[in-house]
């Protein structure tokens, strides 16, 4: 295993997960990588680690360049496991004289490991001088946890970022320059709209204080995926554009069936947003991941639901993805909802409440069909599809 320069101080030494498919319910078709950094100097200093299991790896890649006991310093920028998962038994191994955190690092560190690890607390605008250059912190709080922070490399002008501006990716290619667009853009699209979306106030927010430091990195370094080396700026602007979630003329139909009656529905409606002039993207919970709707609904305007009643509820699949969802809290959405039903047609008025509570703004009554749809019904969806797009149209104004 052999350790990747990236400048003249700083190298990869992380690991690749090629088989992971299943990143806490996100779907990682691509594997991702584990991306930690060893940066030179007279204090040798680690920046982050990998999920535990790639401990042998990391520590490969370092010895690759030196000997691990010379480090002196780690920084664990996140506190999430597949970062922080080899801290102990790389500190134990490397017995550096300080490993630093955020404060919520410290206290997120402390409730996974309870053990002691040596944990210095840095802030915002701390800096540590690493031998020949200087480390700076920014606490990028929320991006994703509360214990995120940045590390920056003055002189190397490196900023290790962490999560953010990272995507599930596995390659060997570890450089923007290396992989072509068109392989990752879905990936890192995928990345914002499961991991970041929720916090895209903050992400607008942090970008402005960026550039407001007048920090503008040469090299972009996150903790997935690879490094922004040739135009870090590229990525920057696409977490822009993805927290702005600025209207689009596209909706999304998510539904599942039982015994084709809803799916019946949910053609009619795609079809009455496409003569409409709505792009549409019909998603059947028989065939789609949960983290692939997300992604297709970041830059979409519009969300109309169907299920069928099963056991007096909705599908299970619907409950799964709604959950999800809701969870990551997509804004400036209008919807409606629609399904089949046998005797018990309120689980269908409960998706409508459900598209409430995920503060969708919900611009028309479900559609309800008893058992299968007639031709009545399957209009009735046509014109759901068309009132929807031009509530769609209003937003675009
Ligand atoms: Fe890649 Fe929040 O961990």
């Amino acid at each position: 295993m052999q350790a990747v320069k990236i400048t003249d101080k700083v190298y990869w030494v992380g690991a690749i997960d090629w088989n992971i498919r299943d990143f806490h319910g996100y779907s990682t078709k691509k594997g991702t990588t584990y991306n930690a950094f060893l940066v030179l100097g007279e204090k040798p200093t680690l920046i982050d680690t990998v999920k535990k299991e790639f401990y042998g790896e990391m520590m490969a890649r370092i010895k690759s360049v030196i000997d691990p006991k010379k480090i002196q310093i780690i920084i664990s920028n996140h506190s999430e496991m597949d970062h922080s998962g080899a801290l102990p038994q790389a500190v134990a191994e490397i017995e550096p004289k300080e490993v630093y955190v955020s404060a919520m690092g410290m206290k997120d560190i402390t409730a996974q490991f309870h053990q002691n690890l040596n944990l210095k607390v840095v802030k915002t605008g701390d800096k540590i001088e690493v031998g020949g250059d200087t480390i700076s912190f920014v606490e990028a709080r929320m991006l994703h946890w509360p214990d995120s922070m940045f590390s920056y490399l003055e002189k190397e002008d490196v900023l290790f970022t962490n999560d953010v501006f990272g995507m599930h990716y596995a390659t060997s290619k570890l450089f923007d320059d290396e992989n072509e667009e068109r392989l990752w853009l879905y990936e890192a699209e995928k990345y914002y709209a499961n991991i970041v979306l929720p916090y895209s106030d903050i992400v607008l927010r942090f970008l402005d204080q960026v550039t407001k430091m007048g920090l503008s990195p040469k090299i972009i370094a996150p903790d997935h995926g690879f490094i922004w080396r040739k135009d870090p700026s590229k990525i920057v602007k696409l977490y822009a554009k993805w927290a702005a979630q600025a209207p689009k003329n596209k909706a999304v139909v998510l539904y599942d069936s039982m015994w084709g009656s809803t799916e019946k529905m949910a053609v009619q409606i795609a079809e009455g947003l496409r003569q409409g002039g709505t792009e549409v993207k019909q998603l059947s919970m028989h065939s789609c991941h949960r983290s692939d709707v997300a992604t297709e609904l970041l830059d979409s305007s519009a969300l109309i639901i169907g299920s069928p009643v099963l056991n007096s509820g909705i599908f299970p699949a619907m409950a799964d993805v709604l959950c999800y969802l809701k969870g990551l809290r997509k804004k400036g959405l209008v919807g409606a909802a629609f399904g089949s039903y046998g005797w018990n047609g309120a689980p269908v008025d409960e998706l409508t409440k459900m598209l409430e509570g995920m503060g969708v703004q919900v611009v028309a009554p479900a559609v309800k069909s008893l058992f299968v749809p007639d031709e009545t019904v399957l209009a009735s969806c046509r014109e759901l599809g068309l009132t929807i797009s031009k509530e769609v149209a209003k937003k675009l104004q």
